[in-house]
């Protein structure tokens, strides 16, 4: 028994590596092509780990893909491999093609060369779970219902428009050769091993840095956080018991302005790290161009999950949020090692020269 994550270098392929080789016996192999948003380092307390295999990749290069599941046999797939920040689709699309579209398609079709070999109950038993998000439905108004699984695919940036092609991919080789398929859309997460690219590590690292907080047009754009921890069990949860073909939807029920987690995150900051002459963090707080078609608000219902599976978030904001700025405290050679030279141009390119 083994499973094939891909992207398990990357910020919540990673917590789900660490979490599940925490309470299972089962081993990982790790495919992962390590771009700016992998990082080997996360993965370091299961380095010497025998349960572990991590192999340098694509899962767009079918030898290699091929290659990895006939040697490791693996039961299911989990793809967690994509190109996930918004604001670089903007800039960069073709990345987003290329990954989310293309590698999905390749991998998809590796692996159902080896599963339409797999004797009988393997064959049966056999799961690909692909990991998706809430984006490809589109924005919401203020006063419509959150998103279910049957809410229409409205992708709005190349970003959710590469994943929602991806889920389409996924959901026709269920239904045309009948791959067992699981797929997961779930909203924002934070936590841990957060790339600072993203709006909360993003905040947490400038503020502490002395620089800007910037916050896109009035900050009113609002989204719905999920604690990284709770997504994992999620797909653990997915896997277990999912139905094949089926789509559900994971959610944290928190609904966010984004400027209220930005001066959530100065508040703790002020009270953990205070600055001299009791000045507050949200000092920093600058509201700079907005993102172009910047979607106004995601909301996920949960209620399959919750009444299929049985899972429900553990963590409420308060205390996922109070985790997260104290991990990032405690672990500040991290950030200061993912910050090389070209989350730098990154930085410049984006937000313009920062003090
Ligand atoms: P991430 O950018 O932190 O990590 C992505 C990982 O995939 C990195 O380790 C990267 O090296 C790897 N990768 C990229 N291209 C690859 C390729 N061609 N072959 C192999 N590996 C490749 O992303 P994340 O935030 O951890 O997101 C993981 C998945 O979850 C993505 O599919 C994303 O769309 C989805 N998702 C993310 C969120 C969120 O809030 N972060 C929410 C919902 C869904
Ligand atoms: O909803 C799930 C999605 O959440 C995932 O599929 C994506 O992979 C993930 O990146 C995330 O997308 P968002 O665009 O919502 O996340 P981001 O952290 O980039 O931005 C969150 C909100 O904060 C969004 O409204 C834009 C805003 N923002 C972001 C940054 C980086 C700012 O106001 N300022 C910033 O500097």
């Amino acid at each position: 028994m083994t499973l094939l994550v891909t992207g398990g270098a990357g910020f919540i392929g990673s917590n789900f590596v660490l979490d599940w080789l925490a309470r299972h016996d089962e081993p990982v192999v790790n495919l992962d092509r390590l771009t700016y948003a992998g990082n080997l380092e996360n993965l370091a307390s299961v380095r010497d780990d025998p349960r572990h295999v991590f192999v340098h990749g694509d899962i767009g290069d079918r030898a290699c893909v091929d290659r990895i599941l006939a040697e490791h046999r693996p039961r299911a797939v989990l793809n967690f491999a994509a190109e996930s920040h918004v604001d670089r689709s903007i800039h960069g699309p073709e990345d987003f093609i290329q990954t989310n579209v293309l590698g999905t398609f390749r991998l998809l079709e590796a692996v159902r060369a080896y599963w339409s070999a797999l004797p009988g109950t393997a064959r049966a038993d056999f799961r690909f779970l692909h990991v998706s998000t809430d984006e490809v439905y589109g924005t919401l108004a203020p006063q419509q219902a959150p998103f279910t699984e049957a809410h229409a695919v409205e992708p709005n940036s190349p970003y959710s428009a590469s994943k929602a092609a991806s889920d389409h991919l996924v959901r026709a080789w269920h239904h045309t050769y009948g791959l067992p398929v699981l797929t997961t859309n779930c909203s924002n997460n934070y936590g841990p091993y957060h790339f600072p690219e993203k709006l909360i590590p993003l905040m947490i690292v400038n503020a502490l840095a002395g620089k800007p907080l910037p916050v896109y047009g009035d900050g009113l754009q609002i989204r719905d956080w999920l604690y990284v921890v709770d997504h994992c069990r999620a797909i653990d949860r997915v896997l277990d018991a999912g139905v094949p073909g089926e789509t559900y939807n994971v959610g944290g029920w928190n609904e966010k302005p984004n400027i209220e987690i930005v001066r959530t995150i100065c508040a703790l900051l002020d009270e953990l790290r205070p600055l001299d002459g009791g000045r507050s963090y949200a000092a920093q707080i600058t509201h700079v161009t907005d993102r172009p078609g910047h979607d106004r608000r995601y909301a996920i219902d949960a209620r399959k999950i919750e009444r299929e599976l049985g899972w429900r978030p553990e963590e409420t904001f308060e205390t996922g949020i109070r985790k997260t700025v104290a991990w990032y405290l405690a672990n500040g050679d991290w950030v200061e090692r993912v910050q090389d030279g070209s989350y730098r141009d990154w930085v410049a390119r984006q937000y313009g020269a920062q003090p």
